[in-house]
């Protein structure tokens, strides 16, 4: 007989039948006779009970049988008798595919603490919280596709090896097959790169966004969903050095259009969450009130599906970033010297508790800054009149601080190559890129949404290293 995902299972009204289910044994409860067993198979956040009678199926069959053994199970599906669930399965027949010896099993049926979880991130799929976390994030994959395919954008694939640094930022991890020992030199000494693998140096990209831009230069809306790779050595709960990156880029929208487009969007995930993982968030958010109980009632976030509905529901505040300079002039705790980084006035790099502030104390919504200096920004964003500022835009969510970045494009070709030139970055290794502004220029403008800020904001969780399977930070590269 074929086994039963959980799930459809619970949904089932059809009871008095012989079904076949497989999982891993979440719970183990009962007495001398009879066994009740909550069985996982990681489709849902439910449980199914399965009941043990040990005069039916022999006094020993479950001798150490304990929590993370893996079962199948065939019996009948009965309404329950108990509380607490609808059904369960009396089993037939039981067969232990896997034991795990509980003396040895990390992941007791008990609250273990999410670093503990992360030295284990082979084990921590098995838990509540992990599995919510990965049906969510799989959810919010189906959606952004779902969103860009309904408004007839095409999903490009963009190169993770490239030789450009998009960002200007040099943070990047470098891509050879050099001896390391003994690498090829030139006549100056230098590392010889044209012997290298590609015959140049080469790195793994930190943002397919140049590439993007070719593509909408003629296809007229596309979108990235992929890795990108940072080498900036920031160990905080919402930076990690290997993550997901959604970067849609099109053509003929100004800096207006594109703030419609990324707000339309943030409110549609939002609410995609909401409309399709309703069970998981709601253990999630069950799971953040516990955790916050300790906490004074000022410091609570907001409960997470008023959270989500409230960015559903609310207009964005769209700022520019002197006006959100002089809020923060202006504020308390940059009075008080309470901000790491005082403000001294216009041209501050802002950081993220100057994000935060805006968001959950001033505006107390998610908020647009727009206009940013041209020298804390990227070489590649739109100039405006008064020759100081660019056409940027971050997006600032509460708990978050910057969960998008991007911009109208300088698509001029002129004022590009006098930027480049600024910057030292060598226009001839970038001909390709400048030949998109040589040849049928248009107006066109980007964001990336980074993915795992995205699944922080939806989930509620607080480290970012706590919504990817297999976290890469630095130092950590393990599993
Ligand atoms: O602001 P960033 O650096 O923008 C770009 O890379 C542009 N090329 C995007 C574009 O216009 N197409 O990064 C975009 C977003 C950030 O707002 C943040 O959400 C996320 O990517 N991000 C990170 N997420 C996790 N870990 C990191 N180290 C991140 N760095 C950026
Ligand atoms: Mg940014």
């Amino acid at each position: 007989m074929k086994r039963t995902i959980i799930k459809n299972l619970l949904k089932s009204e059809d009871f008095d039948r012989t079904v076949v289910v497989k999982g891993w044994i979440r719970n183990r409860r009962g007495s001398k006779n009879v066994a009740f067993i909550a069985l996982n198979d990681g489709s849902t956040i439910n449980n199914i009970q399965v009941v043990v009678d040990f005069s039916e199926l022999g006094e020993t069959i479950m001798d150490g049988v304990g929590v993370g053994a893996s079962l199948s199970v065939e019996g009948e599906l009965i309404e329950s008798q108990g509380g607490g669930q609808k059904m369960e399965v009396v089993a037939k027949k039981l067969v232990v595919l896997g034991n795990a010896d509980p003396k040895e099993y990390p992941l007791q049926p008990k609250k273990h603490s999410l670093e503990f979880l992360r030295e284990i991130a082979h084990l921590r799929f098995r838990t509540n919280t992990f599995g919510a976390i990965t049906r969510i994030r799989h959810a919010m994959i189906f959606g952004v596709h779902q969103f860009f395919n309904d408004r007839g954008f095409y999903n490009i694939h963009t190169p993770i090896i490239t030789s450009s640094d998009a960002e200007g930022a040099g943070e990047m991890f470098q891509v050879t097959t050099l001896d390391e020992k003994n690498p090829p030199l030139t006549e100056d000494g230098e590392i010889d790169y044209k012997k290298d693998f590609f015959g140049k140096k080469t790195n793994l990209t930190v943002s397919g966004q140049l590439e993007a831009e070719l593509a909408a230069l003629a296809m007229g809306q596309v979108y990235t969903f992929g890795p990108t790779f940072r080498a900036e050595n920031s160990n905080t709960t919402r930076h990690l050095s290997e993550f997901w990156m959604i970067e849609p880029e099109v053509a003929f929208n100004d800096i207006v259009d594109n703030m419609d487009l990324a707000e339309d969007m943030l409110q549609y995930l939002a609410k995609y969450a909401l409309d399709n993982c309703m069970d998981d968030i709601q253990f999630l958010s069950k799971r953040l009130q516990e955790e916050e109980k300790g906490k004074k009632e000022a410091d609570r976030s907001m409960e997470l599906i008023e959270k989500l509905n409230f960015v559903v529901d609310n207009k964005f505040e769209r700022v520019t970033y002197t006006e959100a300079i002089n809020i923060l002039r202006n504020s308390k705790p940059n009075k008080k010297k309470k901000f790491s980084y005082i403000i001294e006035g216009w041209g501050a790099d802002l950081q993220s508790e100057h994000e935060r502030y805006l968001v959950e104390k001033h505006f107390k919504k998610p908020v647009i800054l727009i206009d940013y200096p041209a020298n804390i920004k990227a070489f590649y964003m739109k100039l405006n009149d008064d020759g100081k500022t660019v056409r940027a835009m971050d997006i600032l969510f509460p708990g978050i601080g910057e969960i998008v970045g991007g911009s109208e494009r300088e698509s001029d070709l002129e004022t590009l190559k006098s930027k480049m030139d600024a910057l030292d970055i060598p226009q001839d290794e970038m001909y390709w890129y400048l030949d998109t502004r040589r040849f049928g220029s248009v107006p066109h403008s980007g964001f990336g949404l980074g993915f795992e800020r995205l699944m922080l904001f939806v989930t509620g969780m607080g480290n970012i290293r706590d919504v990817i399977p297999f976290p890469r930070a630095p130092k950590q590269a393990e599993f």
